[in-house]
């Protein structure tokens, strides 16, 4: 039942305040603002190193993770899509863990990179929506993303829940090791605990700008995402989003990456989409931003508050969210880039719920 939406992927959008909320309560305390200990199901305080692998989105959302287990817990990740990862014989050890992520839990290629893991002697976590999923029966440890079923074959909610997660996950695994203090944790959950509502306000904030934005989007043939830190998988799902459903071919780069290639396409033609909060990589992406401005290339900048203060650049549109912890910006700049890829695809009338050529679970190699 789509309610009073017109697709599945604008339901599941608008869903999810609700089931974060939901699903950030399996793994944080919010009486106490502490993480809970069920996340260390995997021993993650004696762990050497993580391995992490999936497909698609679930990919980038563990793309994503690598940078908050990296930082917070000091953990190193080695991370690749799973149709490479279960042919590549790279040398693990047993005191390794490992994470796969996938909405489905039935995905060929990830259950592949398990079982490749598991035959290392590696403990197996699985970050799944499908419980009774294979991969959630073959893993150790079940780590429910609770987003409830996703219809749209363009994965909205099961994105923001996946990262939800893998945030907990971090923190808790900073927990364990000692490299986060009491402090630390409960001023990082604060701010998960948050996410919901900052949620709920955006959605409603910037839905008419993106209705209207998305009109000059459905008009181009190319456009390009850049970010940098957590941004920069970010702008890969944006990029993944919007070819999905619109079929109008995009990129996600690297920002720093701009300068060794991509900076060729570059022309009055082509939109670059610049995801930048106001972090501590701000500076550099503006730098990238100008070098896309010098060349006539027309900005969409997505950022905060603090972020359009701070840049003077002229840009076809600026996309303003709310100044926010960077532990949830990933999630809250998710939102544009799902709803601008949403309204480009309803612009266009292409079938969103069930673009050409994809399926929802992708089951063979
Ligand atoms: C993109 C999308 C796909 C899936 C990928 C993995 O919107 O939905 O890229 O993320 O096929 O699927 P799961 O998560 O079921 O393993």
């Amino acid at each position: 039942d789509k309610g009073n939406h017109r697709h599945f992927m604008e339901k599941e959008i608008y869903e999810q305040p609700e089931v974060i909320s939901h699903a950030l309560s399996h793994y944080v305390d919010f009486a106490s603002n502490r993480i809970s200990d069920n996340v260390n199901a995997i021993d993650f305080k004696t762990a050497s190193g993580l391995a992490i692998s999936a497909c698609g989105t679930a990919y980038l959302a563990g793309l994503v993770g690598k940078y908050w287990f990296e930082r917070y817990a000091r953990l190193s990740v080695e991370i690749d899509v799973a149709s490479e990862f279960r042919y590549r014989e790279m040398p693990l050890s047993p005191s390794q863990a490992a994470l796969f992520i996938s909405q489905s839990g039935e995905t060929a290629d990830t259950l592949a990179s398990l079982r490749y893991c598991k035959d290392h002697g590696l403990k197996i976590g699985a970050v799944v929506n499908v419980k009774e999923s294979t991969i959630a029966r073959e893993s150790d440890a079940v780590f429910p993303i609770m987003a409830g079923p996703e219809i749209g074959v363009a994965s909205t909610k099961a994105f923001t829940c996946q990262l939800a997660v893998l945030a907990s996950l971090a923190l808790g695994a900073a927990k364990a090791r000692g490299t986060i203090s009491a402090e630390q944790e409960t001023e990082l959950v604060r701010h998960l605990a948050e996410m919901p509502r900052i949620m709920s306000r955006v959605l409603n904030l910037i839905q008419p700008q993106m209705e209207t934005l998305s009109r000059e989007l459905s008009k181009c043939r190319d456009v390009l995402y850049l970010g940098r830190g957590t941004s920069f998988p970010l702008a890969m799902e944006g990029a993944l989003k919007l070819k999905e459903i619109s079929y109008i071919h995009a990129e996600g780069y690297a920002a720093g990456e701009l300068k060794h290639g991509p900076i060729a396409l570059i022309d009055e033609n082509m939109p670059v989409i610049v995801i930048a909060p106001f972090d501590r990589f701000f500076d550099k992406t503006v730098s990238n931003m100008q070098e896309v401005a010098a060349r006539g290339g027309r900005i969409i900048f997505i950022t905060d508050e603090a972020g359009a203060a701070a840049s003077k650049l002229p840009t076809m549109a600026t996309i303003v969210l709310p100044n926010v912890n960077e532990i949830i910006a990933p999630m809250i700049f998710s939102l544009p880039i799902q709803l601008l890829a949403y309204h480009t695809a309803v612009f266009m009338g292409t079938d969103v719920d069930q673009p050409r050529n994809l399926a929802k679970s992708v089951t063979v190699e």
